[in-house]
This record gives structure tokens, sequence and C-alpha cells, in this order.
């Protein structure tokens, strides 16, 4: 039987935190500033984005909103992102993905300034994780590390399998854990024998999109099971990539979902906050 992985109280500690570290900038005057950029109103972006509000509000991070028509033009979302990346006191620009069609989001992403991307999205950041500089991580994987570190699971010398290649979420994971000395897999959907593969994870990472996918015929007797997914079952309940009854009793730990992953998101985003802000006092 699996021990439950507890995102939302190792979250709430991290965000205790960041308002411990974000009232002692207060101290000194500096005000922690992200900036929050929603183009249209994706009903799931317009949940995210208030969530993101919300908690900068709990922490002490001002937020400065900036709710774009859908409409808006590619010129007139960079020509705000100039104005931002100029002003010495924002720390953090977030611009809610996805974007509307007609703007390019690869355009957007890398008109950030890096130093203020605390999504850890421009391609500065990524080729910084790639080598091992500094940079900002990106808030899901950077996450995902946090919860298996603050729940004692090892990761030295593990086998770690990432099933999932994105740029946000799959290939950044596959670099921290290889970045904590873990041997390290990523599988993705032309992957042979899936199964096979996902069997030999110590810790085994499911972010692939499709509802309640891994079952307990992908799992290793005792391994930590993250699941990176989000979607409605079919009575319109959240689940996971994992079908999480069905693996429960073969998994050393697990995820939920929700009140697995996804709270870790925004108290890394408030974290990278923090940190910016930080960077920005010692320059
Ligand atoms: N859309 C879904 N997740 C994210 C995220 O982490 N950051 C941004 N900017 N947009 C998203």
């Amino acid at each position: 039987m699996a021990s439950i992985i507890d995102g939302k109280a190792i979250a709430s500690q991290i965000k205790e935190e960041v308002k411990a570290g974000v009232g002692k900038l207060a101290d000194r005057g500096i005000s922690v500033t992200l900036a929050v950029i929603q183009v249209g109103q994706d009903p799931a972006s317009c949940v995210y984005v208030r969530n993101k509000k919300r908690t900068c509000a709990e922490l002490g991070i001002r937020s400065l909103a900036y709710d774009l028509a859908e409409e808006t033009e590619e010129q007139e979302l960079l020509a705000l992102i100039e104005k931002l990346n100029a002003q010495a006191d924002v720390d953090g620009i977030l611009v809610q993905l996805p974007l509307p069609a007609h703007i390019s989001e690869k355009k957007i992403i890398a008109a950030i300034d890096p130093a203020k991307d605390v999504d850890g999205f421009h391609p500065m950041n990524a080729g910084a994780l790639a080598t091992g500089e500094s940079g900002f991580l990106p808030c899901t994987p950077y996450g995902v590390i946090q919860l298996l570190k603050r729940s004692g699971i090892a990761l030295d010398g593990k086998e770690c399998v990432v099933v999932g290649r994105s740029n946000i979420v799959g290939k950044p994971m596959a670099q921290l854990l290889l970045r904590e000395n873990a041997t390290v897999t990523i599988a993705h959907s032309h992957t042979q024998n899936l199964a096979a593969v996902t069997r030999r994870a110590d810790v085994l990472v499911v972010a692939v999109g499709k509802r309640q996918m891994i079952t307990k015929e992908y799992i290793k007797p005792g391994a930590a099971v993250i699941d990176v997914g989000m979607h409605r079952d079919d009575s319109n309940k959240l689940c996971g990539d994992v079908d999480y009854a069905d693996v429960f009793d073969t998994a050393g730990a697990i995820t939920p979902v929700p009140g697995g992953v996804g709270p870790m998101t925004i108290a890394m985003l408030m974290y990278n906050c923090l940190e910016s802000a930080r960077r920005r006092m010692e320059k």
C-alpha cells in the first residue's frame, strides 16, 4: 500500500517560507512584484490566473494584472512586455498560456527578460538548466523535485522514468532528476513496450495528458509515482494520468489528484518571484 504524498501540505510549507522571505524584503523597503498577463478568457486560464493572484496576495507579493482582449495584436503584447522588462520594480513577468492562435507563444516567451522569467520558459533558462548554470526553473518540475525531497525519497543513483517530453514538464523534469544524480529515462508516445520501461522506475513521473492511462502493470512494486496529469472523470471528478485506485496497492508512495503536484506549481512560482527580487537586490 502506498503512502500518500501530500502536495497541499508541502506547498503550504513552501508558501510559509516564501511569505517569511517576502516579509524580510518588505522590511528593507522592497516589494516583491509579479506582473500577470492574460490574453482572452480561456476558462481554465481564468481559474489558474485567479489562483496566482490570490496566492500572491496571501504571501504579500504585489501582483499587477493585465487582462487583455482576445483580439490583442502580437505587437501590443510585445510592447507591454518591453515596458515591464524595463520597469525596475517588476520582479516577475508571467504570460498565461495558451495564447490565442494569432500570437506566437515562442516569440512572446523569448521577449521576456530571462531575469524576470519566473515561469522558467525562456530558452536562456532552459539552456541554463541543461548546462548546470543558475537560472529560473520551470515551476511544475521544480515542484516535483521539492515533493520528492521533502518526502524523503532518495534520487541519487535511482532509476527514474519520466513519461512525456514537453518543454514545460517532461524535458526539464528529466534534467532536474539528472542534476540529482538519478539514472534518467524519458519515455513518450513512440516508446515501445512502455510498461517494461516504466517498470524499471524507482521513481516514475507521469506527464502524458491521457486520463488514467497508467495502471498497476506499469509500476514496479514500491515505486514512488508522481502524477502531473489533470483531467475530469466520467462523474466530473478531478483525476490524473495515473489510475490512482488501481496503482495504490503496488506503489510505495503516490501523489493524489487533486492535492499532489497541482498546488506545488503555484508555490514554486511564488518562490521564483521571491528569488528574482533577492537577485534584484543583490545587483
Ligand atoms: N498554462 C498552464 N500552465 C502554465 C504555467 O505554468 N505558466 C503559464 N504561464 N501558463 C500556463
